[in-house]
């Protein structure tokens, strides 16, 4: 096999498998990295071995799989032996285990060797969609960020249970690709042989710029204005345009939210600093999409310090933000624009109206009681072809809509 990764570096992993019904994709994972030259040690927990057999893990990697923690010398050998391993990959990973993780837990074979590694880690979550969105889970997942492990996934999609959300793994063409890439990085990977992922058909090559989540204008040392905006349309945009092979910047106000996996996330807080973040790096995007509900007004003059009560009524001064999507539309090479509008009332004639005094050739509207903070919603798209509404759904499937309509507007103006 061409390019395979053996002929020039090889490759130890530790495969991790932990109790959930998405085990059985571990089997395939297992076959397409060793089929990569990769050599795959598999670890699992003892629930795993309810959804997936040893044996089986055993005849596709062509190693005895570690299970008993209590088995030969209590777990030592095995913990040497990892220490031989490139990276530790964990797929599927439970709430619990990731619960675990993040609280730096060892009561199993399997966590003892994540504790003891001394070596990356990477973790494919897959769980119902309540569990994943559960302030534990969104907790553990921000602690395991911030301990530098990296994350492939969750997606959104239909579950075991049969509910369709957030919480589906990654499919093991994608896992297997996204870890050999990890693993050697992108230039040097073999892509010819492993299929397809949705991420390289759509907006390959093209660099997405997009703006999400609130703003935060200063009142003084403690207090601000903001709105309710949870970043998470933003966020969802970000993931389905990585999906389809874009190179995605955000920047994002501030959120609750994890990193979109695999896009270069710049933290801002005030509209000002978004506007700089959005300055910075609109020269290279193909494509703008303007999700941030941006503070129209500021503080004319914050201050440094606590304003103290004085009993007496306290009149501040307000300023407006400059409009990031109308400055950015108006430049001479302009990306293609997309921008949101998000209204109380006369959603449509308000819309259009946004969208033509801005010049956006894309505009979803939304009707912002309805959509923010909320994990799904409901959009209007206008452009110059009218109007196309779209159901409401979660937030990644209209996402995933939005841009492939985007991309269909994007390509059809630079081929005329
Ligand atoms: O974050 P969520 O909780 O998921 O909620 C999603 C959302 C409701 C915030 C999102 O779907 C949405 O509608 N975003 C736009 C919110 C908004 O500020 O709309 P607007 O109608 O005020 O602004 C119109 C457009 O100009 C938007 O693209 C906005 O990003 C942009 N704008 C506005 C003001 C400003 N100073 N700079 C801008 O770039």
């Amino acid at each position: 096999m061409r390019g395979m990764m053996q002929q020039t570096n090889p490759k130890h992993i530790v495969l991790g498998i932990t109790g959930g019904i998405a085990a059985y994709k571990a089997a395939e994972l297992s076959r397409l990295l060793v089929k990569q030259g990769i050599t795959v040690q598999v670890a699992m927990t003892d629930a795993a071995t309810h959804f997936i057999t040893s044996a089986t893990m055993q005849a596709l990697t062509g190693r005895p799989v570690l299970v008993d923690q209590w088995q030969d010398d209590k777990g030592i050998s095995h913990i040497q032996s990892t220490h031989a391993a490139d990276t530790i990959v964990i797929v599927p990973a439970t709430a619990d285990f990731i619960a675990k993780l993040a609280h730096g837990l060892a009561d199993d074979l399997l966590s003892t060797l994540c504790l003891a590694r001394n070596c990356p880690l990477i973790v494919a979550p897959a769980m119902n969609k309540q569990m994943w969105s559960n302030a534990a889970t969104q907790r553990n997942v921000q602690q395991l960020i911030a301990d530098g492990v990296t994350l492939l996934g969750p997606v959104s999609g239909i579950q075991a249970c049969g509910e369709e959300g957030m919480g589906r793994m990654l499919e093991a063409e994608e896992l297997a690709r996204d870890i050999v890439a990890l693993l050697q990085g992108s230039e040097t990977l073999d892509r010819t042989s492993l299929p397809l992922t949705p991420r390289e058909r759509g907006l390959d090559g093209l660099n997405i710029l997009i703006t999400a989540g609130p703003t935060y204008e200063a009142i003084d040392a403690v207090r601000g204005i903001t709105n309710r905006s949870s970043g998470k349309m933003g966020y969802a945009i970000a993931q389905a345009a990585q999906e389809l092979g874009a190179e995605v910047t955000l920047v994002s106000g501030p959120t609750a939210l994890s990193h979109p996996y695999g896009t270069l996330v710049v933290d801002v807080t005030s509209a000002a600093e978004m506007f700089d973040a959005v300055k910075k790096h609109v020269d290279s995007a193909d494509i703008f999409i303007g999700v941030a509900a941006v503070a129209d007004y500021r503080v004319a003059q914050s201050s440094a310090q606590k304003i103290k009560k004085n009993g007496g009524n306290l009149t501040l001064e307000l300023v407006p933000n400059p409009d990031i999507l109308a400055y950015v539309a108006a430049l001479p090479n302009a990306p293609f624009c997309v921008g949101f509008a998000a209204e109380s009332e006369n959603l449509r004639e308000y819309a259009e109206q946004k969208r033509r005094s801005k010049k956006l050739p894309l505009l979803a509207a939304n009707l912002a009681q309805q959509a923010i903070g909320a994990d799904d919603n409901e959009l209007i798209l206008f452009d110059d072809a009218g109007e196309h509404p779209l159901p409401r759904t979660d937030k990644l499937a209209l996402a995933r809509v939005l841009l492939l309509h985007a991309s269909s507007l994007y390509h059809k103006g630079k081929s005329k």
